[in-house]
């Protein structure tokens, strides 16, 4: 292998530019060429290609988003997409990938590896944190100190005005945010994508909460929590029955995608984008550098796209314990 280009497809999440500098500066010192390609997928549809040095890459690792950008590309989806991108890059004399992305992402790369058999490989970056096979993936530390913070900021306003707070945080499929921004911020309840409970537990532990003498609630919701009601028709729903509560809708958003990457995601973007070079150089394709109790493990793509995660138990029992 002579020369890997590097892209960040999807949503952007902290540590991206991490990891790309990591990715350009571990080609500088295998002495390999690295070319940037911007957008994503559709910036390699349309040969969007920038060469990059170890220079190019500096004064970026502390800065959130992604500098080469990001897209969802719906053309790379199409065989003709795909082609044209195979094409720019053996116009360009690249002979192998680094995609940065979630699920999106590795779908898009492992159709591209099979079609054309080009090298790839891929680092896990979403604030999700729902890729298997690795412990964390980029980005997700950041989102829950985000979360967090934005959380005890709220919990100043609930409890000087005795209100209820239900608070809406990002994750459609996964409630690894949900949970543990839960678990963090001391929510009294936390409404998960992983288990569908119906509402009635909330309206329970409502209930106790008063009689324990409780004056004031946060409730996290994940966006893709599974009562079918979205978070203004739970609060319209919890005030039908409790109109003792006061209560206050905050959708936390696209703040949870910003931001500086924290230490963590910066040393992990660090230890994947070597790694996912050094795999390239051995000859691996088709997988993604992840990390499992530390250290870098090689993971099939079909592995890590696997839907079936392990929800976290002991986690739940953990924040129904500290939330009597
Ligand atoms: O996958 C990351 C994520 O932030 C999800 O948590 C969220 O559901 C989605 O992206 C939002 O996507 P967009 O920024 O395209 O609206």
């Amino acid at each position: 292998i002579n020369k890997i280009a590097v892209l960040t497809s999807g949503g952007d999440a902290p540590g991206m530019n991490a990891a790309i500098r990591a990715v350009v500066r571990s080609c500088s010192y295998y002495n390999l060429e690295c070319v940037g390609v911007y957008r994503g997928y559709q910036g390699l549809i349309e040969g969007d290609f920038e060469d990059l040095t170890a220079r190019s890459v500096r004064n970026i690792i502390n800065k959130g988003g992604t500098f080469l950008k990001s897209s969802r590309s719906e053309e790379f989806k199409t065989e003709e997409g795909r082609a044209k991108a195979h094409e720019k890059l053996t116009d360009a004399g690249v002979d192998a990938l680094v995609v940065i992305g979630g699920d999106g992402t590795f779908t898009g790369g492992l159709y591209f590896n099979r079609e054309f058999d080009f090298p790839i490989v891929g680092i896990p970056a979403t604030i999700d944190n729902d890729i298997n096979g690795t412990d964390y993936t980029l980005g997700y530390d950041t989102a829950l100190n985000t979360v967090v913070e934005a959380i005890d900021k709220i919990r100043d306003t609930a409890s000087s005005h005795n209100r209820l707070f239900l608070i809406e945080v990002m994750g459609r499929d996964a409630g690894d945010i949900a949970l543990n921004s839960g678990i963090g911020a001391g929510a009294e309840e936390i409404l998960l994508p992983e288990e569908d409970q119906g509402i009635q537990r909330m309206m329970d532990s409502l209930e106790k909460s008063k009689k324990s003498g409780k004056t004031s609630s946060i409730i996290v919701v994940a966006e893709g929590e599974k009562s079918g009601k979205n978070i203004f028709q739970l609060a319209e729903f919890i005030s039908q029955s409790h109109k003792e509560y006061d209560i206050r809708v905050s959708v936390l958003g696209h703040i949870q995608r910003g931001g500086s990457p924290s230490c963590f995601d910066r040393v992990l973007a660090s230890k994947l984008g070597v790694g996912a070079v050094e795999a390239l150089t051995d000859g691996k394709t088709n997988i993604m550098v992840g990390v499992h109790h530390q250290k870098v493990v090689h993971v099939p793509l079909e592995t890590a796209l696997k839907e079936d995660r392990e929800f976290d138990q002991e986690l739940r029992r953990v924040a129904n314990i500290t939330s009597v």
